[in-house]
């Protein structure tokens, strides 16, 4: 099959590339990347194609989220592969890593197969495996990371807790050292967060909710980064939300450590005052913080000390809506709606075009060591099309996801996705 994407703005951060090109894919592969130039229609390599009006339209590389939530197994009134992997999908996304805190855990090569395998054939955005740390996440014993990176874990996290056990994170480091891993660290030190359901402060105490000081948060990122210093182990902080976390990983990486770091939109598009009238769908973790963590998170994201944006897609089903604030569980349904929000970042000149792209893309792969992010002629043809100028309303329950929790519904959102192209598969949306 040949595809033919011509008048579009392409930008492939991995060529360096921003401007007008065309783009043939054939069976499934890039064959030609223009820079510049113009596959004229009249070609013969057109007349064979199915030609594709990108006028106006942003063609970029398909976006690989590094940190989702799909629930199964386990879960899956929550959320199935299947319907993670479509609604990755119709956000642009022709990757996603799925975090292990299904029921059962993924801490073993078993599990991991299943995820692969399940995956591959349901279709949808390609899946990669994140293993457990350690056994049941239970931060007690390492799970066995060898077996799971053979069996094709690009990474390993306890996501949605912490390894609360400094020693058993020193471990982890320095075993994924010799497996050259990467470990991905939830950072919350629990002593600290004590509990707390949103950002410690002032509103906390308005609603009466318990609060988790941003300080859990920037001790634990401390922590990880003197232990990845120790062992040469490759570290990873996820969701970072706070001030403090962005100025510790700052100092790491001018003392010349080579510690990666995460934000999710959430993180800065909105701000605690979003839990006001215990609005359950703002409830997520590490929890939304103040102004001024919304605004040193802008700083990591434009002065690179903050390499990728991820989703921390978190579908959760009727339980979000009928428990109380406190008993609800934290996490935001986010595959679907994240490339809108971080066109705002360009509105507001936060970042430039092609500097998103990065993180979305080219900076997750570098980072996981998968190979994508990129529009190179001979590689698969993962690719996603974006209307930068449509605008429209969100509804919650319009969602592919599962998970219709979201803070964002009636907001009105950027741009959209009408494209993702994954090998053979075109998946369109009007
Ligand atoms: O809000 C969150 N939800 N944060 C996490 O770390 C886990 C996630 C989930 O699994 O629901």
């Amino acid at each position: 099959m040949r595809l033919l994407i011509i008048n579009g703005r392409v930008t492939d951060p991995s060529q360096g590339f921003d401007g007008a090109a065309d783009v043939l894919i054939e069976d499934g592969r890039i064959k030609t990347f223009t820079k510049g130039e113009r596959i004229g229609v009249e070609t013969e390599q057109a007349r064979q194609a199915r030609v594709i009006d990108a006028g106006g339209m942003w063609v970029v590389p398909g976006l690989i989220d590094m940190h989702t939530h799909l629930r199964e197994p386990g879960f899956e009134h929550k959320e199935t592969i299947k319907t993670g992997a479509l609604a990755a999908l119709r956000g642009g996304f022709t990757t996603v890593c799925a975090m292990p805190n299904t029921n059962p855990v993924n801490d073993n090569a078993g599990i991991t197969e299943f995820i692969l395998k399940k995956s591959q054939a349901e279709g949808g955005a390609s899946v990669m495996p994140i293993g457990a740390v350690t056994k049941g996440q239970k931060g007690e014993e390492l799970a066995p990371l060898y077996a799971m990176q053979e069996a094709g874990c690009v990474a390993f996290s306890d996501d949605g807790r912490p390894v609360a056990s400094p020693i058993i994170m020193r471990r982890a480091l320095e075993y994924a050292k010799g497996l050259d891993a990467l470990i991905i660290s939830h950072a919350e030190d629990p002593s600290l967060a004590d509990s707390g359901v949103m950002n410690e402060g002032l509103m906390s105490v308005t609603l009466g909710l318990r609060g988790q000081p941003s300080v859990a948060e920037e001790v634990m990122i401390y922590r990880d980064i003197a232990l990845a210093e120790l062992t040469g182990g490759r570290l990873h902080i996820a969701h970072v939300s706070t001030r403090g976390g962005v100025r510790v990983i700052r100092q790491a990486r001018e003392r010349g450590l080579k510690v990666t770091a995460e934000t999710c939109p959430h993180y800065f598009t909105l701000t605690e005052e979003a839990v006001a009238g215990y609005n359950a769908n703002a409830k997520v973790n590490p929890p939304l913080r103040t102004a001024a963590d919304v605004l040193a998170i802008k700083e990591g994201l434009r002065d690179g000390i903050i390499d990728v944006i991820a989703t921390d897609h978190a579908p959760h089903g009727r339980e979000k809506r009928t428990r109380h604030f406190d008993e609800a569980p934290a996490g935001i349904s986010g595959l679907e709606t994240a490339l809108s929000l971080c066109l705002e970042l360009l509105e507001e000149g936060v970042l430039t075009g092609p500097e998103l792209v990065r993180k979305l893309s080219l900076n997750p792969a570098g980072i996981l060591r998968t190979g994508g992010g990129t529009l190179r002629e001979g590689a698969p043809a993962e690719l996603a099309i974006v209307d930068p100028s449509a605008s429209y309303v969100l509804d919650a329950e319009a969602l592919i996801s599962l998970g219709k929790n979201t803070p964002f519904d009636g907001r009105r959102m950027k741009g959209r996705v009408v494209m993702t192209i994954t090998g053979e598969r075109i998946s369109e949306w009007a």
